[in-house]
């Protein structure tokens, strides 16, 4: 199963592929970033255990929205804890709001800029804590605020700007990484390190 690296296909063809469309890339591991430069297939060593990295397009907001409605879907996301990754203005926020509603929170979804983490309830019980760690810079905000606690509770933690309390924060089960290409639309990297991630990463395959 090959597939060559995103950025060498036509823009037209690129972008006449419509959401959901999945580019299956080599298992890069955390940290890692999947190469969108080479012209050459990618090599396929995902395993049954590491599934490989996930590449897809979200042209606008109703393919952010697709996507979200399908992780959803997952059973396992009600126990993971995943990882938005982007610059300022890459769509975390918007991503994180299409999840919560497809996960069938209503009302007023606000960005935890401020207040770091919003907490949510979905109407079946699940706990969602929507963290955005942009303004964390004191590691003893970590225990006074209670996050160790939230970490430890069952319930979907989502996170962005991970990277701002990398220290404090566990492994993470699913890794999204968001980029605006030259098209305004969002280029996405999944990976997967841990198995609660590798069975969403794997069901969420085509
Ligand atoms: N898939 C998409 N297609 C087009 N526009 C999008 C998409 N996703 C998000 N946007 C737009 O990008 C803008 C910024 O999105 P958002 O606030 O979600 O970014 P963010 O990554 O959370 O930024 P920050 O790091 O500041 O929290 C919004 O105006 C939103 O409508
Ligand atoms: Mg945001």
């Amino acid at each position: 199963m090959f597939s060559a690296a995103l950025h060498a296909l036509p823009s037209s063809l690129a972008h006449a592929t419509r959401p959901g469309l999945w580019h299956a890339a080599t298992w890069h591991g955390i940290g890692q970033r999947a190469s969108h430069t080479s012209a050459q297939p990618a090599p396929t060593t995902g395993t049954p255990e590491m599934p490989p990295a996930l590449h897809l397009i979200w042209r606008d907001e109703a393919d952010t929205a697709a996507f979200a409605q399908r992780l959803a879907a997952q059973p396992a996301v009600r126990h993971a804890f995943i990882e938005l990754r982007g610059e300022l203005g890459a769509g975390k926020t918007t991503f994180v709001r299409h999840l919560l509603r497809a996960l069938g929170i209503t009302g007023r979804i606000k960005s935890p800029t401020y207040a770091v983490v919003e907490p949510h309830q979905t109407p079946d019980g699940l706990a969602v804590s929507h963290f955005d760690f942009y303004r964390f810079n004191d590691p003893r905000e970590w225990a006074d605020a209670g996050f160790r606690d939230v970490f430890a509770a069952p319930g979907l933690k989502l996170a962005e700007w991970p990277e701002k309390a990398e220290a404090m924060l566990p492994t993470p089960d699913l890794v999204l990484r968001l980029e605006v290409d030259a098209h305004h639309a969002r280029a996405v990297t999944l990976t997967a390190p841990t198995p609660i991630g590798a069975q969403l990463l794997t069901e969420l395959h085509p």
